[in-house]
């Protein structure tokens, strides 16, 4: 018995070391990220008063840890010892003062770079500086690094991200390691050695279906996005996430729109990484985003990604499974037009493979607690009903 508790525990212990946790993004990372909103216009006044906002306004308290300075930060060329350089004008006093700033808020600092020769928006990419730069981040105090892949032309997935994975553990400073690879070399199939959260798709933008075309690329709406994590949601658990980007709450699509993406995310087990002016946010805003209970959701400790179970006339019903025999149900109207949806738990059961999950309603009862209402709404012995908006969501806790 000793021998076979000594297996079982060592095959854990090697489980373990197979991904790169270290301790790491245990749950989806929370946070903030600057491209969303101010692209390259970033500084460090705004990233200070970010910080400051984070504590006042209540999102330090419902989660979000991480300030991330995306692309645009640094100066056009190298110094001559080969370190990336601040851009002097927008981080007069360095990167190293905004971050102790910001963790003196009791916050964590999170920095961007590119596996390719020039970023994204064409600053020094960190391709062949890869322990070079991450020696420098560790000296700055960095806890984050978001690593992109625009200039990768002719380059390994596998093998870039790998070598600035090892560059970071080289420092030996815990730092968050999420790929932005775009999905293009499914990277939700390697990257759980590598790294902690893997981008799956292209970029993310304010727009609730379809795609927005940018020109010479497309972006994708928000439910876009969703329907592209479908076959994916295997990958994804404690230390290694699928990442759908960065939020949009806050950026222009209507209040039930922002409920709905914010909802999707926290039923998909996604990284929560704001991505709007956090220092002049609605209250609506506000409240969508500083939802605890429906954080929980996403940050729930099995790390189970929730799916679409099934469609009642344009109504999706979607399953999370949480600790304690709990569940997470969302109703999302998809459709243009309010529907009055009735739910009958007695004729639907819950049969989720992955999760190994099954609840026959007709045999177990739930409480049911609405989580954006944040009441109690009931139990499943009698059929839900609720007339749902445009694009909007019922989520619902359910409780033994
Ligand atoms: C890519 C990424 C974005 C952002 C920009 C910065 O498009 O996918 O999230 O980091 O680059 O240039």
């Amino acid at each position: 018995m000793k021998k076979l508790l000594f297996a079982v525990s060592l095959l854990c212990g090697l489980k373990m070391f197979a991904q790169k946790t270290n301790g790491l993004a245990l749950t989806p990372p929370m946070g903030w990220n600057s491209w969303n909103t101010f692209q390259t216009k970033i500084d460090e006044k705004m990233v200070m008063e970010v910080a400051d906002m984070f504590v006042s306004s209540g999102m330090r308290d419902a989660g979000y840890t991480y300030i991330v300075l995306d692309d645009g930060w640094m100066a056009m060329d190298r110094d001559e010892n080969g370190n990336l350089v601040p851009d002097p004008q927008k981080f007069p006093h360095g990167i190293k003062a905004v971050a102790d700033y910001v963790h003196s808020r009791g916050l964590k600092f999170g920095i961007y770079n590119c596996a390719g020769t020039k970023t994204c928006a064409g600053y020094p990419g960190t391709r062949g500086y890869e322990y070079n730069d991450a020696r420098l981040y560790a000296s700055w105090g960095v806890d984050y690094l978001k690593f992109d892949w625009c200039n990768s032309d002719g380059i390994n997935a596998k093998e870039a991200y790998t070598t600035m994975s090892k560059a970071l553990t080289a420092t030996k400073r815990p730092i968050v390691f999420s790929l932005c690879e775009w999905g293009g070399n499914k990277p939700w199939e390697w990257a759980a050695n590598v790294g902690h959260l893997w981008r799956t798709t292209g970029d993310i933008y304010n727009c609730f279906e379809g795609i927005h075309n940018q020109g010479t690329w497309n972006a994708n709406c928000v439910m876009k996005i969703v329907d592209l994590q479908k076959d994916l949601r295997q990958y994804s658990g404690p230390g290694h996430w699928n990442d759908p980007d960065m939020l949009e709450v806050g950026n222009g699509m209507t209040e039930a729109e922002d409920r709905t993406h914010f909802s999707i995310w926290c039923m998909m087990a996604a990284t929560l990484m704001a991505g709007n002016d956090i220092r002049s946010m609605s209250a609506a805003t506000k409240d969508i985003l500083t939802n605890k209970e429906m954080i929980g959701v996403d940050q729930d400790a099995l790390g189970i990604q929730g799916y679409s179970a099934d469609v009642k006339d344009s109504v999706e019903i979607w399953i999370k499974p949480l600790q304690n025999n709990e569940l997470a149900v969302c109703f999302l109207n998809r459709s243009g037009t309010a529907k009055n949806f009735i739910y009958n738990w007695k004729e639907n059961t819950v049969n989720d493979t992955l999760s190994k999950t099954s609840i026959d309603f007709s045999k177990t009862k739930y409480n049911l607690r609405d989580l954006w209402q944040k009441k109690a709404s009931g139990t499943t012995d009698k059929p839900f009903k609720a007339t749902i908006q445009p694009h909007d969501v019922v989520v619902l806790k359910l409780s033994r």
